[in-house]
């Protein structure tokens, strides 16, 4: 294979060439397409690009399974926005932003209406109205659903709605660098995967997009794209990211391989056994049982399993994962609401969840942390100050809604809802503004020698192996429970693991679907992302929500009922804290 020379991918001629759009959204999921909707519905006029590092459709939304929650009262009449609202809240730990969780919850039911004009597949009660199902830490039954496939639903209808507008898709594109100069978003520098090309988009607003970091982890439910890249431009731009120690983990990962299944399975019925055939769950959450919200019940599997009350695959005690049981509720249930979740396990265990329980253990699942923003999705940057023309939505952004837990269906509808909100707020900041002035040839000339000293980089290691290092150093060192000694153990580890990254070597020296090279950018994010996450889990002198502290076991609202903001510099992290919006409900002891 010929090695790539950037000077030859791209031209002399065309150094100072730069594309230009109205908007940029890097990020093809949810959260990124409806914003894009939105501004297109709004000025069909505006010039709109979506950069997607894979096919929009193949986003990490799509493998959303269990459902969007909104308050349709298709099922129950007495259900309604206060009390998704309040249910949001003491999910969150009394972390979330409450002005931003009223919003959420009150706007839930048109958003989910509007997808059902739009076409989404969403499953049905008998006189033809939106199924609804319970979900873990919701008070009402309040999830609507497409089966398990709920993402996939969605998503494909919003995708076929930016082709039908002429959004300008980039697929296959992955942004290198969020361009922010004096204060203001530009733009974002790109690489095409097919053949190397590097681009600079100019735009007057940039949108971030771009999902969660799951693969900072060696289990997770993500997918393999999920690398919190969007999450470490920011931080390089000198921005600050929020909340990063709150990291979900999902109870019921498939053992070994950590994919999902959907909470929507316990929403139908099913039970959490250990290996003395017990349905432990009465001793954590005897309200609640299965259905608690996610950090309890991942804790609580994990303490069955450190307890020795977890199961081995030849069925004797004291293994790595307790189960998940369908059985009791027939074949014609589970193949009617959670079809993908008896294929998966079928797939790649060759378990019949009809006739065999499924091996489950907690797995890394979504980060309630990510880049501040207010309500309309402007991105912040020092204490009220907002980015010029940078926004934010979805997983990648921290509104917050979720504060130190997320509920189960409220991302899918945190990701229509404030994409939404994101959306019309760009239309608006855009009308009458020209596109800034930028000289693209230094951002262009640092991306072709940043790829090509990667490619000439002699080193010993290989990607993979310096990734699988660093995931599990996360892994061990910053797992469901934590305490100040391990994690700093962990810091001094990952330091060790970050100079193994200068010392790295690609074996692909091509330039058509090179995606080490890929691979090897986006190693050096995880890497930064990780280093927050810890430095704040770190400095969280207490527990909340998922931030389980086994050295500072209490909820400390006295000095910690605020959010983390970290600011990210290769020399350090430094950390400041913003307080919580309280607006409707007091924090209150947080029991089920
Ligand atoms: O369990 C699930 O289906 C996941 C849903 C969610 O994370 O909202």
């Amino acid at each position: 294979m010929v090695p790539i020379q950037w000077g030859n991918v791209l031209p002399r001629l065309r150094v100072s060439r730069v594309i230009d759009h109205d908007v940029v959204i890097i990020g093809g999921g949810l959260a990124g397409s409806r914003a894009a909707l939105e501004i297109v519905r709004t000025n069909p006029r505006l010039s709109v690009a979506l950069v997607a590092k894979t096919h929009p459709i193949r986003s990490h939304s799509v493998a959303a399974q269990g459902g969007i929650a909104a308050t349709l009262k298709n099922v129950d009449e007495a259900d309604s926005w206060e009390a998704h609202a309040f249910d949001t809240v003491k999910g969150s730990d009394y972390l979330a932003d409450q002005d931003a969780v009223e919003i959420l919850t009150r706007e839930a039911p048109d958003v989910v209406i509007d997808l059902e004009h739009m076409g989404v597949l969403f499953s049905r009660l008998p006189d033809g109205r939106i199924a609804q199902r319970a979900f873990g830490g919701h008070s009402h039954n309040r999830t609507c659903y497409a089966a398990d496939k709920t993402g996939h639903a969605i998503l494909h209808e919003l995708i076929c709605n930016l082709m039908r507008y002429g959004v300008k898709v980039y697929d296959e594109w992955y942004v290198m660098q969020l361009i922010l100069e004096e204060g203001q978003a530009k733009g974002v520098v790109m690489y095409h995967l097919l053949d190397g090309q590097i681009e600079v988009i100019r735009a007057k607003a940039v949108m971030f997009a771009t999902g969660g970091y799951g693969r900072v982890f060696n289990t997770t439910s993500n997918d393999f794209a999920s690398t919190g890249d969007g999450l470490a431009m920011t931080a390089i731009a000198g921005l600050p990211l929020e909340d990063m120690e709150f990291v979900q983990f999902h109870p019921t990962g498939l053992y070994p391989v950590g994919v999902l299944i959907s909470e929507a399975v316990r929403g139908e019925g099913a039970y959490l056994i250990n290996s003395e055939g017990q349905r432990f769950m009465e001793n954590y959450a005897p309200s609640r049982m299965e259905l608690a919200p996610r950090d309890i019940t991942s804790r609580a599997i994990a303490r069955e399993i450190r307890a020795g009350r977890g199961i081995h695959p030849d069925g004797s005690a004291g293994g790595p994962f307790i189960y998940l049981d369908l059985r009791h509720m027939g074949q014609e249930k589970i193949m009617s609401r959670v079809p993908f979740c008896w294929e998966e396990a079928h797939r790649l265990l060759g378990i019949d969840a009809v006739h065999q329980p499924m091996p489950v253990r907690p797995t890394v699942h979504y980060s309630m942390g990510g880049i501040p923003v207010n309500t309309e999705g402007r991105v912040r940057s020092y204490g009220e100050a907002l980015v010029d023309g940078f926004f934010a939505a979805g997983e990648a952004a921290c509104v917050s809604v979720h504060g130190a837990n997320r509920l189960g269906s409220n991302s899918l509808l945190e990701c229509v809802v404030y994409g939404k909100r994101t959306g019309a707020a760009i239309a608006e900041f855009v009308e009458n503004r020209k596109l800034p002035p930028l000289d693209a040839s230094p951002y262009l000339q640092v991306a072709r020698q940043q790829l090509q000293s990667l490619l000439d980089q002699a080193g010993q290691y290989r990607i993979a192996q310096v990734r699988q290092a660093y995931q599990d150093c996360m892994t061990e060192h910053c797992g469901v429970f934590r305490q100040e000694s391990v994690m700093r153990e962990g810091l001094a580890k990952l330091k060790q693991i970050q100079q193994q990254y200068a010392q790295i070597r690609l074996d692909d020296s091509g330039k058509l679907w090179n995606t080490e090279i890929i691979e090897a950018l986006e190693l050096k994010y995880l890497m930064i992302v990780g280093e927050i996450i810890l430095t704040a889990a770190l400095n969280r002198k207490e527990s909340r929500g998922s931030h389980a502290r086994e050295d500072y076991p209490d909820r400390d609202d006295l000095n910690f009922l605020q959010h983390t903001l970290a600011y990210y510099s290769p020399a350090g992290i430094d950390l400041t804290y913003r307080p919580v919006c309280i607006t409707l409900f007091q924090p209150q002891e947080r029991k089920y």
